[in-house]
């Protein structure tokens, strides 16, 4: 069957048929084009881009300038996966007009077709302004990186009655104002499932267990390309990290002993071309 770009509609008809959304992140042009090609339906630009590839101790000091550079990148290595933008800290809540701004620069400049931020009620005007000036939102609940020493560090959300409550809420305002589909991050399974039950928009889980009408990891995590620490929920497919370690330490030593670049890996002239050679 002939591959198509995937929209907003058939993301909303997965969900009615009961088919799994898949999401990755990617931050490059070569992990794109993989993600792609695996036939993955959404590719997310995250901002965890700050964490696994920038090297920063949080999400909190990636910039615009930084997100719209790699999600260029990604965009170039992305053919049919529909492709979100994530807006990083301060991007969002200073105010609505430099909130509709920040989410242009994404659809215009590196060509996304949506973005995503972090929150509920505090974001919820700028949320309806991106949305107003049509641009599609992926909302974001339960564990949100970028205010995490306002949730008091890596916490499960909604472990609590009251608290699983304030995020069936937080969920229903956001369909109301009109997000595409909503991300449930660290939240325990059942609570996501009344949430995925209760929503007519698709879920999205990130360590929100096997209910949500989707799942998302982050790439580097899953492929162990970052090892500063694995989350509990994040199933490691692959460790590629040791693999390019032993092919770094391979040819440092081939180099060092001079076996590379043997005949095979170099360019050849000919014996009567290099005899006319004079150096004076
Ligand atoms: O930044 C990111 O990669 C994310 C996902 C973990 C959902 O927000």
């Amino acid at each position: 069957m002939e591959r198509k770009k995937v929209t907003i509609p058939d993301l909303q008809n997965k969900k009615r048929e009961g088919k799994k959304i898949t999401m990755l992140t990617a931050y490059d042009y070569p992990m794109a084009r993989l993600v792609d090609d695996a036939g993955i339906d959404m590719v997310l630009v995250g901002d965890s881009l700050g964490m696994v590839v920038l090297g920063y101790e949080s999400t909190v000091p990636v910039t615009m300038d930084e997100m719209i550079h790699h999600s260029k990148a990604v965009r170039r290595g992305t053919k049919y996966a529909f492709l979100v933008g994530d807006m990083p800290f301060m991007s969002y809540q200073v105010s609505k007009e430099e909130a509709v701004r920040n989410a242009g620069r994404f659809m215009k400049e590196a060509g996304c077709d949506a973005v995503k931020l972090e929150g509920a009620d505090e974001v919820l005007d700028a949320t309806i302004a991106i949305i107003n000036a049509g641009i599609p939102v992926l909302g974001h609940i339960g564990l949100t990186p970028q205010t995490i020493s306002k949730l008091g560090g890596f916490k499960i959300q909604g472990k609590t009655a009251k608290a699983a409550k304030n995020l069936i809420e937080q969920a229903l305002k956001l369909e109301r104002a009109g997000c595409f589909g909503i991300v449930l991050e660290c939240v325990p399974d059942l609570v996501a499932k009344l949430i995925t039950e209760k929503l007519s928009i698709p879920t999205i889980s990130c360590g929100g267990g096997v209910y949500c009408d989707g799942q998302v990891l982050v790439t580097n995590d899953m492929v162990g390309l970052f090892d500063r620490f694995v989350p509990k929920f994040v199933k490691q497919y692959i460790k590629l990290s040791p693999l390019i370690l032993d092919a770094f330490k391979k040819y440092k030593d081939d180099v060092e002993r001079k076996v590379f670049p043997d005949k095979e890996h170099s360019f050849t002239i000919k014996e009567e071309e290099l005899k006319k050679i004079k150096i004076k």
